[in-house]
């Protein structure tokens, strides 16, 4: 495999067979599959190993362990998805996730053990300790190294780092190559392949508040929209209860394993308040422990809540937690003795491009997989460490199909329009998203963030830079997000209505939105 930095060369086209853009688990997984079959370029828009994927904590989620069956992880994504989950897509899920860590072991992963057996951890609404994790809370890091040494294996496969694709080329409605921006260079890039994969991963820096990191733009989203595919649940984002919350500080995540592993819950007064909202107190779903941080909060007038850890051993955390608990120790909290002021903040895209179980979007040539794609295996909310296992899982499923194309040929890309920026400030647009299309919404809200968002002029500009084109995917899915979370008139999952409280079965559907088709639809 080449690693290049782009800045350092000047090659103003390229032919590569596939294109693999996202350089996080599900990319390399796919690079990897495809790798046999053709020159495969990988791209990641700023250094490969800046993804969610680098950040993931808590696990990775397979029936592996003695007491567990894949029924029961089947089962519990279920119900976490709220009654939206594509069922079949679940079952590839769970079925092939036992096969696909055993791969990633014997390519090297080495997840924690207690003596030869492999630990399982507890997270969230799943009914068994089934949580993989590495060097206890840097999962995601020690999956990306080993597939990236996997990836090393094949000359085949090369990446570019600092490379942000911009645009996909299309030829009579196929996808036959894409535009990328050089950072270093400040110049266009075009590419032809026979196939293409998006791998860009989430979008939650639309949100104010996010754990997620800077490259999390929701770009492959807006480029596919604006390429004709089709975009589903895109309403459903999932907030993460418990991101640390201190002026100065990052909004760090603190791993639903902490509760896991024990930890509370707690009001301003000092209260566990988790158990007079759901049976499973701290452990309920996502969507629930975040709602019911909320209400506590208006409820108490504070300004978050506090996780507390410190009735376990003096030395739990920063054993079993290293990564956390050093990073609360550079902000003067000390787990063993200190409660951590938390709050929810947007954490995962439920929805994405519409894809089948082989990664083909509605657009010939065009796949995706991992965070960006929606195969409907989350519903209306994700279990808690499904997000890697869907990454290797569809990711290798999405290479091997594109496999097909290998011979298919090369297509001459139409022209497309120059790009147009949003005249907004990418912090006010955060802020309109945080505030009117968050963890609750309502018609009033909605409608008026929709018509502020649409207000917006469109400017051509002179010269370009990374964080235009981010903000224009910003603004993208801000629009997609406003419009299908209005038309969504019930409460489920990662979508909190005010105004429409419960479930309701007329909505039982998936939503989609499409460039050339006005309006959202729902379908089956
Ligand atoms: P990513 O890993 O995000 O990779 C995206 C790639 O796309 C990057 O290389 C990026 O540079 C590239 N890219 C984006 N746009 C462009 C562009 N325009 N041009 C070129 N390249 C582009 N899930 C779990 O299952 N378990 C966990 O414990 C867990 N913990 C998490 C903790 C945190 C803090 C976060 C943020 C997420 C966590 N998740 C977890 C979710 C999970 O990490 C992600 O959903 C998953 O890693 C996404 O993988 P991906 O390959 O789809 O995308
Ligand atoms: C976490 O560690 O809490 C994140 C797990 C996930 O997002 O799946």
């Amino acid at each position: 495999m080449y690693h290049e930095v782009i800045g350092t060369l000047n090659f103003p086209s390229l032919h590569p067979d596939f294109v693999v853009i996202g350089a996080g688990v599900a990319g390399l997984r796919a690079a990897i599959e495809l790798a046999p079959h053709g020159q495969v370029l990988v791209l990641a828009k700023s250094d490969w190993k800046e993804s969610s994927s680098e950040y993931a904590q808590g696990g990775v989620a397979a029936a592996l362990s003695d007491d567990d069956e894949v029924e029961l992880h089947e089962q519990d994504t279920l119900v976490a998805g709220d009654g939206l989950c594509d069922r079949a897509a679940v079952h590839t899920l769970v079925e092939e996730g036992p096969a696909a860590i055993e791969e990633l072991i014997s390519w090297g992963t080495e997840f924690d053990r207690e003596g030869s057996n492999l630990m399982f951890g507890r997270e969230g609404a799943h009914s068994r300790n089934r949580i993989l994790h590495a060097h206890g809370d840097s999962t995601g890091r020690e999956m990306l190294r080993a597939l990236w040494h996997k990836a090393s294996t094949f000359p085949a496969i090369r990446v570019l780092s600092f490379t942000a694709i911009t645009e996909l080329l299309i030829s009579g409605g196929e996808v036959v190559g894409a535009v990328a921006f050089d950072g270093w260079a400040n110049q266009a890039i075009s590419i032809s392949a026979r196939a293409l994969l998006l791998a860009t991963g989430g979008l939650g820096r639309v949100y104010q508040a996010t754990t997620n990191p800077d490259v999390a733009t929701g770009d492959g989203v807006a480029m596919a929209y604006r390429a004709g595919a089709e975009v589903s649940d895109i309403e459903f984002v999932q907030f993460h209860p418990t991101a640390l919350y201190l002026p100065g500080a990052p909004c760090f995540l603190l791993s639903e394993a902490l509760r896991g592993e024990g930890a509370y819950l707690r009001n301003d007064a000092g209260e566990r308040f988790m158990p007079k909202y759901h049976e499973l107190a701290e452990l309920a779903p996502r969507d629930v422990v975040s709602r019911s941080i909320v209400l506590e909060i208006q409820r108490t007038g504070a300004q978050h809540v506090w996780l507390d850890l410190t009735h376990k051993e003096p030395d739990f955390a920063r054993t079993r937690f290293p990564r956390i608990y050093e990073t609360c120790q550079k902000f003067g909290i000390d787990l063993a003795k200190d409660k951590a002021p938390v709050h929810p903040a947007a954490h995962y895209a439920m929805g994405g491009v519409r894809t089948n179980l082989d990664g083909s979007t509605s657009l010939p040539r065009l796949f995706a997989a991992g965070e960006v794609a929606c195969t409907g295996v989350h519903g209306a909310n994700r279990l808690a460490s499904n997000s890697l296992l869907e990454g290797v899982v569809f990711g290798a499923r999405a290479g091997r199909r594109m496999r097909d194309h290998a011979a298919s040929p090369r297509l001459c890309a139409e022209p497309y329009a120059a790009p147009q920026f949003p005249a907004i400030e990418e912090k006010d647009l955060r802020a309109l998203a945080w505030n009117q299309l968050g963890i609750v919404r309502d018609e009033a809200g909605l409608t008026d963030a929709l018509a502020r968002l649409e207000a917006i002029p469109m400017e051509t500009r002179a010269s370009t830079t990374r964080q235009m084109f981010e903000l224009r995917s910003l603004y993208e899915v801000s629009r997609l997000i406003a419009r299908c979370a209005l038309a969504r008139r019930e409460s489920r999952g990662g979508h909190t209505r005010l105004d429409y409280p419960e479930r309701s079965a007329e909505f039982q559907k998936h939503s989609l939105v499409q460039r050339d088709a006005p309006g959202v639809r729902f379908y089956e």
